[in-house]
């Protein structure tokens, strides 16, 4: 089977595009480099020992899309590609309201034009909102707080829809809690452009001795340690939820959503304390205030993606801190 990634040289793209090769698909990447590079794509064919067909293309650039799918018989789409920076969405609401939405519009109408009708979209936790207690359960009410999480929603909104107009379509809306780690090798990971926002590449760098502290955000929250509480799920997990998806496309009906997550809540302590003692080094932080629009606590309700995917993690938090430190080592020893 040919799977259109697009997104495929980012971070999660690109260890989907890794076990996409290694379960013997075909891998077709979309990718525009804004958020990623060309080394990304080099380093899937020197782990899989495979080739891999690559457009850079803009999901925006309509006949740069439509290309893409008239010279390939496409099976089904893995869509990453979009803007996922919480903060920034809420200093640019337009860009991504235009990247995000249009881009993906332009994919699925590409579909409808080749007759393609499987789509596994990457979605996130935030459209579970500020209300819905934890564990998050698929059915719950959704809502989002932020431009970038607006956009996610609206797109499982527009996949719905478009599932209506076409019965025969089958749709996964991947929900992912918060990906961290990098593959083994050591090859791809998760690149931290400038200043990180996220906390697992921002410990990274003081790792690295980039960023002198890590600040973390709130110690007074209603949790065990006072500071907050997510479900980090390791990339290589994430990406096999992906697979998992892909072989049961064929019994989903419509858009169907799924949560990605362990169903494990750790705090920052947790895993600045795990990071430590796996990688037999020292992070030093301040507690600082909280960060507007920061949860307490949440974490994924596992049983919809275990009963119907048939997926469960298998990477341990110390696999996760370790690997996403010998990935940032190689980065800065080259
Ligand atoms: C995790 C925890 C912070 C940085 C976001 C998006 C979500 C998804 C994952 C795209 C929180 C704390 C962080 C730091 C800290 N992105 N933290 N100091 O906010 O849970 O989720 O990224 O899909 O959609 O909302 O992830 O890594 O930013 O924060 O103390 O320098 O670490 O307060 O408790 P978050 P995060």
């Amino acid at each position: 089977m040919n799977i259109l990634v697009t997104g495929g040289a980012g971070f999660i793209g690109s260890h989907t595009c890794v076990e996409l090769l290694q379960n013997g698909y075909e891998v077709i990447i979309l990718d525009n480099y804004y958020n990623s590079s060309p080394d990304a794509v080099k380093a899937i064919e020197k782990i899989t020992g495979k080739s891999v067909k690559t457009y850079e293309t803009d999901m925006l650039d309509k006949d740069g899309v439509e290309q893409v799918f008239a010279e390939n018989n496409i099976d089904a789409v893995i869509h990453f590609a979009g803007l996922k920076a919480v903060g920034e969405s809420v200093q640019k609401p337009m860009f991504y309201y235009h990247t995000n939405l249009e881009g993906t519009i332009n994919i699925i109408e590409a579909m409808e034009r080749h007759q393609v009708k499987k789509f596994v979209f990457s979605s996130s936790a935030t459209v579970y909102g500020m209300n819905n207690p934890s564990p998050y359960v698929e059915g719950m009410p959704l809502s989002a707080t932020n431009p970038y999480g607006w956009t996610k929603l609206m797109i499982e909104q527009m996949l719905c829809d478009a599932c209506v107009a076409h019965p025969d379509w089958h749709v996964a809306l991947l929900r992912y809690f918060n990906p961290i780690g990098a593959h083994a090798s050591g090859l791809i990971g998760e690149k931290p452009n400038g200043i990180p926002n996220n906390l697992m590449p921002y410990i990274t760098m003081v790792a690295a001795g980039k960023l002198d502290h890590l600040n973390i955000f709130g110690g007074d929250y209603d949790t065990p340690d006072g500071t907050g509480v997510r479900d980090y799920i390791h990339v290589c997990d994430l990406a096999v939820g992906h697979i998992k998806a892909l072989d049961k496309l064929d019994q989903i009906q419509g858009a169907r959503a799924f949560n990605l997550g362990t169903g494990v809540g750790y705090s920052v302590l947790d895993i600045v304390h795990a990071f430590e003692k796996a990688n037999n080094l020292k992070i030093p932080y301040e507690i600082t205030d909280r960060r507007p629009g920061d949860l307490p606590s949440y974490f994924a309700d596992t049983t919809r993606a275990y009963q119907e995917l048939g997926f469960k993690t298998q990477h341990s938090l110390e696999d996760m801190c370790r690997s996403s430190w010998n990935f940032v080592k190689h980065l800065y020893q080259q």
